[in-house]
């Protein structure tokens, strides 16, 4: 996701612009740029860095001008470079375009559009829309405003976009598909934001438009707003904008660590977008797609990670094994670069990492490729140390996770994980197509399922209070919903500094059971799968000796439920795809018991956002 500003009336455009763009830099911060119209002209300020590095350089520039539009960048396609940062130009230089989202058919447009001529100078996905607005307002001989939602409807993926012309000094066209846009409606002026906080300081009115919404703002006109696909004109609906600074920043949440566990759908959703097409049985990984032979004729994969994201690889475990049939080891990264592992040519090393820094994965990375091994990485940060060393790599679209405590990160891993297991396994034959389609049926549903999960909320804000001065946890999990364990207790340790452990649950009784008694939380991970009877077991195991039971079940059980001191129930997906939906209610548990606990959830005491330090 980035930060979309923009500004059209009275004052000076440059001030408003680069203040927005500070507030939103949290949306994105790898690159920045303005587009201002001065005397007839477009002028564009826009390079690598952050907000700040872009006002000192227009510091030393003339920057003029009463309609501007101002982006900055969490990049998905194509490096953060001053070349890669928007806005982007039509070829004349006399159109300016910013975009929040995903293009997913840009690559068919940009060939289509460079069979027509025109050049491409960045890597974006972004920039065919300039170029094909460009285009239809030649060839159509439409106003520019006709030409953008022409261009849209053949459009697929996800926009927020605002797009101002030097033949159109006083307007900015705006459009919006499942990325956030709004519009601050002064006194003879408009101020546009990707959320509220570049807005708030002057004017509460505003217009959330809506997915398939096109609107014109002009200082001497009403706003105009009609709809993409039948152009009918819709009346805005003036809402009043309550939020202050601060919470505008976290989306109205307290916390960053709660905005991105409920940022979950879209960022799932945003990790298969482009890459899962249920109707025609597609899975594609782009990213992967030269070296998806070299993944096929694995001797085996060899899964570096360190914390959250080595939770996640235990998880990819169970799916590469389950589905592709080729073995798999999960390596804690820290580990792995020291012990002297055997490592072979016909290794296929995958490296998992939110940061996209983390000093022990680079090292294990650095290794196995100094062994021969061919290497993956799985990033959230585009062009991040990780992606950049990795040979082929797939990312994440999380979008930038500001929580010290990994949640989007987690479950946008897993859904990459779960493309290529099943990608792999289709071409490898080792699932049925009748299976493959059932699997990538439901892993679609998942971001509505998430959603639906994201509702216990409150009723997991009432289980923290249970948590609140306990010493110790235990959370337990068999076969997929393991690593969900380990992922759970690692939340509560790291933000609440309850001492938490996570098991097999099978491995009670050698050992961990010793701990059992009425102060012990037992989080039970026993949603229907096939050692749904053996949890039943070891949960009787616990209760016989006092501990207190919490219990996550599919929708709908009731022996768990009839056991449990808590009980959360989620929705019912296939047992490899449950980390997905069970891993939620752990993450608002932790965030919750935090809270009550008075620790500062956003950054707990003695971690780092990114261990780019061994
Ligand atoms: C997770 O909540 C932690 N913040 C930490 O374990 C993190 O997952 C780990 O440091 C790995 O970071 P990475 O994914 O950026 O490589
Ligand atoms: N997909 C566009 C790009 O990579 C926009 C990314 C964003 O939303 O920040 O430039």
């Amino acid at each position: 996701m980035c930060g979309i500003v923009a500004y059209t009336g009275c004052k000076e455009a440059y001030p408003i612009l680069i203040k927005g763009l500070k507030r939103l830099e949290y949306r994105g911060y790898d690159s920045a740029g303005v587009s201002i119209i001065q005397g007839g002209e477009l002028a564009t300020y826009k390079q690598r860095g952050s907000v700040d590095q872009l006002d000192e350089f227009c510091m030393t520039q003339n920057v003029t001008g009463h309609t501007g539009i101002g982006h900055t960048r969490w990049a998905t396609h194509g490096e953060p470079s001053s070349t890669n940062a928007h806005p982007h130009l039509s070829a004349d230089g006399r159109i300016a375009i910013i975009h929040n989202g995903i293009i997913e058919n840009y690559l068919p447009l940009r060939k289509e559009l460079t069979q027509r001529g025109y050049v491409f100078h960045s890597e974006t996905d972004t920039e065919v829309l300039v170029h094909l607005i460009d285009d239809i307002h030649k060839n159509e001989q439409c106003d520019l405003a006709e030409a953008v939602r022409i261009a849209l409807t053949n459009v697929v993926g996800a926009y927020a976009l605002a797009i101002i012309s030097a033949d159109e000094p006083d307007q900015i066209i705006l459009a919006k598909k499942g990325s956030p846009l709004l519009i601050g409606v002064g006194k003879d002026e408009y101020f546009i934001g990707s959320d509220g906080s570049p807005i708030v300081e002057y004017t509460r009115k505003v217009v959330y438009l809506e997915d398939g919404d096109v609107a014109v703002v002009n200082p001497h006109k009403k706003l105009e707003i009609k709809n993409i696909n039948d152009n009918v004109k819709k009346r805005p609906y003036l809402q009043k904008l309550e939020l202050n600074l601060e919470q505008l920043e976290k989306g109205g949440f307290e916390h960053f660590m709660l905005k991105e566990i409920f940022e979950q759908p879209r960022a799932i959703k945003d990790s298969m977008r482009g890459r899962l097409n249920v109707k025609k049985d597609i899975v594609a990984l782009g990213g992967i797609i030269e070296y998806e032979q070299k993944m096929l004729n694995a001797r085996r994969f060899i899964i570096v990670a360190c914390g959250t994201s080595w939770h996640a690889g235990i998880v990819g475990e169970y799916l590469f094994e389950n589905l592709v049939r080729i073995p798999v080891e999960v390596e804690y990264a820290s580990e792995f670069r020291y012990r002297n592992p055997l490592i072979y040519e016909d290794d296929v090393v995958i490296a998992i990492s939110q940061s996209g820094e983390t000093a022990d994965t680079i090292a294990a990375i650095e290794l196995a490729k100094s062994k021969g091994a061919t290497v993956i990485g799985i990033c959230n940060v585009v062009s991040s140390t990780i992606s950049r060393i990795t040979q082929a790599g797939s990312y994440t679209h999380a979008g930038p996770e500001i929580g010290v405590a990994s949640t989007k990160a987690f479950t946008a891993q897993v859904t990459v994980l779960a493309l290529m297991a099943l990608s792999l396994a289709r071409k490898k034959g080792t699932l049925p197509l009748s299976e493959y389609h059932r699997i990538i049926s439901c892993l679609e549903l998942i971001p509505k399922q998430v959603e639906e999960t994201l509702k216990l909320n409150d009723q997991i804000k009432e289980i923290a209070k249970f948590f609140v001065n306990k010493r110790n946890a235990i959370y337990l999990g068999r076969g997929v919903n393991y690593p969900v364990a380990l992922e759970g207790a690692l939340k509560l340790k790291e933000i609440s500094y309850i001492h938490a452990e996570g098991y097999p649950a099978a491995e009670m009784k050698h050992g961990p059971i010793a701990l059992i008694d009425e102060e012990m939380p037992v989080v039970v991970l026993a949603t229907e799968q096939d050692t749904y009877e053996k949890t039943v077991s070891n949960i009787q195991e616990v209760i016989s000796r006092k501990g207190k039971i919490i219990s996550i079940v599919t929708k709908g059980d009731t022996l768990v439920k009839g056991m449990s001191d808590f009980c959360i129930e989620i929705p019912e997906t296939i047992e490899l795809l449950t980390p997905l939906l069970s891993s939620i209610p752990l993450q608002l548990l932790a965030y919750h018991v935090a809270v009550l606990r008075g620790c500062n959830v956003d950054k707990p005491r003695n971690l780092a956002k990114s261990v780019s330090v061994e």
